[in-house]
């Protein structure tokens, strides 16, 4: 089903090879520590941006979360804010590889299907598969081409793809330039849902343990005061803070289940494991394994400061080969989400009619990305000062 709705050409979901490897270098360029420079600037930019609209109108805390993760990596990839018509349509596409996703198609069990006219009774999936398929093609193509455009008349802002077009615009062959259209068009899908759960997650368990995010406050006060914004460069100097972080990977990974594809026949102690059948990596037990980690089941960074126990990023951002290619920006933005939301706010829960604070339930949905299942709460701003340091 995956296939039939165009995903084969999303970088997540392409067998190993030529194409693969192109992708994963364009994206370690762009994405790793090497390229910090490029994009911390506009991470910075980005997270004073929200934090401002968190301060200004904080009743709209989710979408402002939402749509400052869609803001920052859409202008990673292109280099600019994109129409809300752009990220309806990209919501529209996380949503559909979602369902593609599902088990219980039938052509996933019997794929002769795809070859059937798409007029025969029961071929409803063919219909759904190419509206799905045209609105990825629109959505890959369009930004690319006005990144392009922009490259060419010497306008376009710094991105992803302009990086890349730049540097090989005048020997850019077919191949390479549809490579760089589908790796740019796979970044939104990967990292938006993944972002904005695990920014989700943290403020689910802020508002359920106030203790933990009180201490975590503490420190950051104790090393920036008043007189300043956190930045990526504070990290080796918080030390509870990134034992949160960890936390927060390890109490509900974003990803629970993993699914890689042996390009051969496997056998497994005596289970034949045919070629392209889905393995699931069941993330969640290895981050829940009591011979790791010690009571699993209770939510505590202080497991993290002693620095024996095993970082569970190794776990959530995937493994070997195909492990996320977006780790080192996706550590640098949560860290900077978390530090200036602990610093200015106060996340408390949301309190009913009766002026009753309403404990959210610790729970989670059990979709491909695991979001906290929706829940209200408040920000309070801690320090009015602070708010001076916002102006972008
Ligand atoms: C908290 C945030 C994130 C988490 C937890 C996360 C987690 C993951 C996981 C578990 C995988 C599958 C790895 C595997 O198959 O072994 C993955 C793949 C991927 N991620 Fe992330 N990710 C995050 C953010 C990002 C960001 C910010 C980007 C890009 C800007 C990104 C780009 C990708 C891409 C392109 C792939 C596909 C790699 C491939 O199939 O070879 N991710 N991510």
């Amino acid at each position: 089903m995956a296939d039939l709705i165009g995903r084969q050409n999303n970088v997540g979901f392409t067998y190993y090879g030529n194409k693969l490897r192109a992708s994963r270098k364009l994206l370690h360029a762009s994405l790793g520590t090497g390229a910090r420079n490029e994009w911390n600037p506009m991470l910075v930019e980005e997270c004073k941006h929200v934090m401002k609209l968190l301060v200004d109108h904080p009743e709209h805390w989710m979408s402002h979360v939402k749509s400052h993760v869609a803001s920052l990596v859409l202008r990673f990839t292109y280099g600019r804010k994109l129409s809300e018509d752009y990220v309806r349509m990209a919501e529209e596409i996380n949503f559909d590889t979602g369902m593609a996703l599902q088990p219980g198609w039938i052509v996933d069990s019997l794929p002769f299907l795809k070859y059937l006219p798409t007029w025969l009774p029961g071929m409803h999936f063919k219909r759904w598969a190419l509206t799905a398929r045209s609105r990825f093609e629109r959505c890959t193509q369009e930004p690319y081409t006005a990144t392009r455009l922009a490259v060419l008349n010497g306008t376009a802002p710094p991105s992803f793809v302009a990086r890349h077009l730049t540097s090989m615009v005048n020997c850019l062959s077919p191949f390479e330039e549809q490579v760089l259209m589908h790796t740019a068009g796979s970044v939104y899908g990967a990292a938006t849902d993944t972002t904005s759960a695990f920014l989700m997650s943290f403020i689910l368990l802020m508002v359920v343990f106030q203790d933990i995010q009180e201490k975590a406050h503490a420190e950051l006060v104790n090393l920036v005061g008043h007189h300043r914004l956190p930045t990526v460069d504070d990290q080796a100097s918080l030390p509870y803070i990134e034992a949160l972080i960890k936390e927060i990977h390890r109490f509900n990974p974003v990803i629970n289940l993993v699914p890689h594809s042996p390009m051969e026949e496997d056998e497994y102690e005596g289970y034949r494991i045919p070629r392209k059948s889905w393995i699931m990596c069941n993330v969640w037990s290895m981050t829940h394994d009591p011979e790791i980690y010690q009571d699993a089941e209770v939510f505590n960074p202080d497991r993290h400061l002693s620095g024996t126990v095993k970082d569970p990023r190794q776990f959530t951002f995937g493994f070997g080969r195909r492990s996320c290619p977006g780790v080192h920006f996706a550590n640098a933005e949560t860290f900077m989400f978390i530090t200036h939301a602990l610093l200015l706010f106060k996340i408390s829960p949301a309190t009913n009619v009766n002026e009753a604070e309403t404990h959210p339930p610790l729970s989670y949905t059990s979709t491909f990305t695991s979001q906290p299942t929706p829940f209200d709460c408040l920000f309070e701003l801690r320090d009015p000062i602070l708010k001076e340091f916002l102006c972008v």
